[in-house]
């Protein structure tokens, strides 16, 4: 976008600016957008460019319109730079064929200049047909075309500050008080807030779970490519079982959606060899500590530890866009059921990672069921869930559980004792 408003500065003007910058450095603002288009300063800016001039003082105008951004433009130009009478009605004139539907007294108000004589000219270009006679004016207060949101204005913005401002909601946020980054941040809380809301049907749809008797090294055909926003597993710990992580990530990267994340929690023994095998088919991303107080911490007599954590080691599938994470995730204190899996997870535990990091409606596979905790999980909080295990039991298990959980939950919510 250009808001050259004038033309270039002459040679011995250009020159003259610019032995003056090398000397005093930028001593008036260079003004943009918030998109980084220039509205005033063009050679202001070139001038520091050829100097090697780095730091200048800067002004952000955001939330303007286009003609706005083009009158403030003309003001700046007006008030501040030698211009000869001719030049000052020619700013008027571009003015006056932008918005002939404005009042003298409005057009004035926004270039600074007196209302009589932008009449003066709104005359010769009406009648020379340069501009047509508008029979309706929009009044000062701008009442017939309420502008859209208020510009606010930001003196030497930090990087940071740049980038919030582009969002206009941010910029309409600022316009009620506030800095850029206090409204970007109350902003994302409330977004994240709606992403996070949900409402349970009565009855469990059908196909919101689905549970299959599958071993992972079969490839679980029956999930479809790039179905799954997230994979949130648990496998076996042992080490018979480490081969199984490499076909845990292969089929990670057949069928999460492109972005989408593998999310394993996996023992502390065999960690170096799980991580290279995970890392196969999907890139690593992080490791998150799951806490697990209280009594319930087994003890390691081989390692001499008492275990009070454990990793849970994110993958990604492309690069991750979604929401912030916090590291550190919990189950609650000797909260450690094993009543549905010897090997079963918290289900506080379980509905914290599936809060963290996916939204409501998602579709979460876990392909080492077990009891169900994930399912459980995933279902009470409105996303929808693959399961598979080897063991059918274990996939019966899961079945009975989700199902009366599901009832229970919802019960509960009617207000019916259950
Ligand atoms: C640690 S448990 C999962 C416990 C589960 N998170 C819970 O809270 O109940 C691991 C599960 O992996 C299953 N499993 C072991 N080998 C498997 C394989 N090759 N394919 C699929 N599932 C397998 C086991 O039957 C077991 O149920």
């Amino acid at each position: 976008m250009d808001y050259q408003v004038m033309p270039e500065l002459g040679e011995e003007e250009y020159r003259e600016l610019k032995e003056d910058i090398s000397q005093r450095g930028v001593m008036v603002p260079i003004e943009f957008d918030e998109f980084g288009n220039i509205l005033d300063g063009h050679h202001r800016l070139k001038i520091c460019q050829e100097l090697g001039i780095k730091e200048y003082p800067k002004v952000i105008r955001a939330g303007m319109t286009e003609e706005e951004k083009r009158t403030h433009a003309r003001k700046l130009n007006m008030a501040r730079r030698q211009l000869s009478q001719e030049q000052r009605r020619e700013l008027i004139r571009q003015q006056l064929k932008e918005t002939p539907e404005k009042s003298d007294r409005q057009i004035a108000a926004g270039l600074g200049v007196d209302k009589n004589t932008v009449n003066k000219q709104r005359k010769v270009m009406e009648g020379c047909g340069e501009i047509h006679r508008v029979s309706t004016t929009v009044d000062t207060l701008g009442r017939e075309q309420p502008r859209r949101r208020k510009p606010v204005t930001i003196f030497n913005p930090s990087k940071r500050e740049e980038r919030a401002i582009q969002n206009p909601a941010v910029v309409e946020r600022m316009a009620e008080g506030g800095s850029a980054i206090t409204a970007a941040k109350q902003i994302a809380r409330e977004e994240k807030a709606e992403r996070k809301q949900y409402t349970l049907p009565d009855e469990l749809p059908d196909d919101v779970c689905k549970l299959y008797t599958a071993d992972i090294r079969g490839e679980l055909k029956m999930i479809e490519d790039e179905s799954v926003d997230y994979i949130i597993t648990d496998p076996p710990y042992p080490k018979e079982y480490v081969p199984l992580y490499e076909n845990l990530s292969r089929l990670a990267h057949r069928v999460l959606k492109p972005g989408g994340s593998l999310i394993v929690m996996v023992g502390q023994s065999y960690l170096p060899e799980v991580i290279q095998l995970l890392g196969k088919y999907m890139a690593y991303h992080w490791c998150l500590a799951y806490l697990t107080p209280g009594g319930q911490s087994p003890q390691l007599w081989h390692k001499r530890t008492n275990t009070f954590w454990k990793p849970v080691l994110w993958y990604t599938k492309g690069d991750y866009t979604g929401d912030y994470i916090g590291d550190v995730l919990k189950s609650p204190p000797n909260d450690n059921d094993k009543q549905y899996h010897e090997w079963g997870q918290s289900l506080g535990g379980m509905k914290d990672i599936v809060e963290r990091f996916t939204n409501p409606g998602n579709t979460i596979l876990d392909p080492f069921v077990g009891g169900g905790t994930t399912g459980v999980a995933a279902i009470t909080m409105g996303r929808k869930f693959i399961g598979t295990d080897i063991e059918k039991d274990n996939i019966e298990i899961t079945k009975k559980r989700v199902k009366e959980t599901y009832a229970r939950s919802q019960a509960r919510k009617n207000g019916v004792a259950g």
